[in-house]
């Protein structure tokens, strides 16, 4: 079997890469997870991309599966070893369901390379896939795009890390700009003094962005992403912080 994993961007069609069309209408199947209630959006975008930017009117070649569900026991390696073994099945049950299929493409949200495990998933199926790369645009390009910074300051190096390691462990020692994901609780809120640049759904119709000096607009971003979830029903938020 043959694997593309293809990088879409962050929810505006328009990230679609002339690589990334070529890749999706080159394959056999792709499969595309079934629409969940809580992220409908972004189920919604992955139809709408196979519908528009490929013309699959006929979804003729799209296979939707249930992706499973990642158990909480404490125990988070092993929940996420186990869930990664389940998503496996899940594609390769999907996969069954074309038997004439040789190839097969993911649409993966940003790009494969940033926090995702498409590429670790792919290495659990049997027997392992030739499997190839489209890169995506990712949320941190999407976010210094529609600030119009740089990411770095001169010559300097980066961070990226998770709201979860911010909060346990606070500003690494000798790092000046932080790109922060997967921030579900504001771990932005305890750095005290640093720039942030804060942007969500990035790249969408309804993008919002804000920028500051921390400690004058946290309050306002964590009242303005409460709003944007309650209305959405979800929030998909990243940020620079630089000291
Ligand atoms: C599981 S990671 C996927 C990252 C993705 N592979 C990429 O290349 O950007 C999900 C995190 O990406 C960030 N993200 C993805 N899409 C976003 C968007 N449209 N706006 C803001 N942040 C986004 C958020 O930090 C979110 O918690």
């Amino acid at each position: 079997m043959k694997l593309l994993l293809v990088g879409i961007g962050t929810g505006n069609p328009n990230h679609m890469t002339l690589q990334a069309v070529a890749a999706l209408k080159s394959v056999d199947v792709i499969l595309v997870p079934r629409k969940g209630v809580d992220k409908a959006d972004l189920a919604d975008l992955r139809f709408q991309i196979c519908e528009s930017v490929l013309g699959l009117g006929d979804r003729s070649r799209v296979v939707e599966f249930d992706l499973p569900k990642r158990l909480d026991s404490g125990d988070y390696l092993s929940d996420v070893s186990d869930w990664h073994d389940a998503v496996a099945h899940a594609w390769t049950a999907a996969f069954r369901t074309a038997p004439n299929a040789r190839s097969a493409a993911l649409m993966i949200w940003g790009d494969p390379s940033l926090y995702d495990s498409a590429l670790r998933i792919a290495r659990r199926l049997e027997p392992v896939p030739d499997v190839s790369v489209v890169p995506g645009i990712t949320a941190l390009q999407a976010l210094t795009a529609a600030h119009a910074i740089p990411l770095n300051t001169l010559g300097a190096p980066v961070m990226i890390t998770t709201g979860r390691r911010l909060r346990e462990s606070g500003w690494p020692a000798g790092v000046e700009t932080l790109a922060v994901m997967l921030d579900g609780t504001c771990a932005f809120c305890q750095i005290g003094n640093a720039s942030i640049w804060w942007g969500a759904y990035l790249g969408m119709a309804d993008e919002l962005l804000v920028a500051g000096s921390l400690p004058e607009i946290a309050d306002e971003i964590v009242a303005l992403r409460r709003k944007a979830r309650a209305r959405h029903g979800w929030i998909m938020d990243s940020y620079i912080l630089r000291r």
